[in-house]
């Protein structure tokens, strides 16, 4: 297959010169110019802006000296958004969990590994724009930095999906390691950010296994609705052969219900049985069925951007904040 037209405008901003031997010097250097020049604007994170820096140096001298674990756990957390569940409200979290990190101050890339391209043009990327996209990155056509683009809401960028995706998952199968292809992808970019998030797919296919394996952990939305749990049991198995054999440090970052309508009885009974399985793994924000998420992908935008005051782009908000406090405890 003939490698598709770089559009080198459309790349990573902010991408450091790659591949030069690491020093205290170039890694200074090697930090993100977007983040640098919004260096100010950063003194609400947590450690204020000398400790970000810090980490930041840390983990790129740490990386170089092979320590991965300790640069693993400063920078980059990677969660993959997955139930294979179709309409569970997996692209909206993917979407809006982004932007609410990326609007609390991180740096947050958003990678779309769903054929049907939703998560992309909830960011703002046409769907058939994407002459290059995850799948090109996937089948080795092009690096990832090659096809990260901006988004209209500063600190997030996207890795697009396309409708080539579809047969990916097949492509994949033939492939060396077609299993651990994301993974690889992921790990050249990761210490540029400080989330990534990935929007699976509909299925427990090879795309979804490709973002386990990427993974830290897994986000589960679950909507509040009699069949909630159908399923659930697939995805734990799928869970836990990807931990047995590709990718042993992945968790279970939480279960969200989302869609939630707290004057639905039925609603009230699947959490509590929700809550009855997973226990604390379920998340004490819930997202409230809310029109403005539903409105807001038509307008390209991450609910923040369309209508922040909305309950459904507070809601997002509060989510980000329970998994930034999580795993602060945790750590
Ligand atoms: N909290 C919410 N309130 C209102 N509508 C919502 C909410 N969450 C999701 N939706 C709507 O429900 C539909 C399905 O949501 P979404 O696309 O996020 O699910 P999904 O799990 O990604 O679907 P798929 O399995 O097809 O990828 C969309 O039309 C979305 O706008
Ligand atoms: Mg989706």
């Amino acid at each position: 297959m003939v490698a598709p037209a770089r559009d080198v405008s459309r790349g990573f901003r902010g991408a450091p010169a790659s591949c030069q031997p690491l020093t205290v010097q170039n890694a200074f250097e090697s930090y993100p110019t977007v983040v640098s020049k919004e260096f100010d604007d950063r003194r609400d994170v947590d450690r204020g802006p000398r400790g970000v820096v810090a980490d930041w140096v840390l983990a790129m001298l740490r990386r170089s000296a092979g320590v991965k674990g300790s640069a693993e756990l400063l920078l980059g957390r990677i969660i993959a958004i997955a139930n294979q569940k179709g309409g569970v409200g997996k692209t909206t979290t993917s979407v809006n969990l982004a932007a609410s990190l990326a609007t609390e101050g991180h740096n947050v890339l958003l990678v779309d590994v769903d054929p049907q391209a939703n998560g992309s043009s909830g960011v703002g990327v046409e769907k058939n724009t994407i002459e290059c996209g995850i799948y090109h990155a996937l089948l080795g056509e092009v690096t990832l930095e090659e096809i990260i683009r901006p988004t209209s809401l500063e600190r997030l960028w996207v890795a697009p999906s396309s409708r080539d995706l579809a047969g990916a998952a097949l492509e994949l199968a033939e492939m060396d390691e077609g299993q651990i292809r994301l993974k690889t992808l992921l790990s050249s970019v990761r210490e540029r950010f400080d989330y990534i998030v990935i929007d699976c797919p509909p299925s427990l296919d090879l795309l979804t296994v490709n973002g386990l394996t990427a993974a830290d952990s897994i986000l589960i939305p679950v909507q509040c609705e009699y069949y909630a749990m159908e399923g659930l049991s697939d995805l734990v198995n799928t869970i836990q052969m990807v931990k047995d054999n590709l990718n042993e440090r992945l968790v279970i970052e939480g279960i969200l219900f989302t869609m939630y309508d707290p004057r639905n009885n039925l609603a009230h009974q699947v959490v509590n049985e929700v809550r009855g399985h997973f226990e604390d793994k379920v998340f004490e924000t819930m997202i409230p069925r809310n029109v403005r998420l539903s409105e807001a992908p038509s307008h390209g935008q991450p609910c923040i951007l369309y209508d922040g005051s909305s309950r459904g782009s507070q809601s997002y908000l509060a989510l980000a904040k329970e998994l930034k406090a999580r795993l602060a405890a945790a750590a």
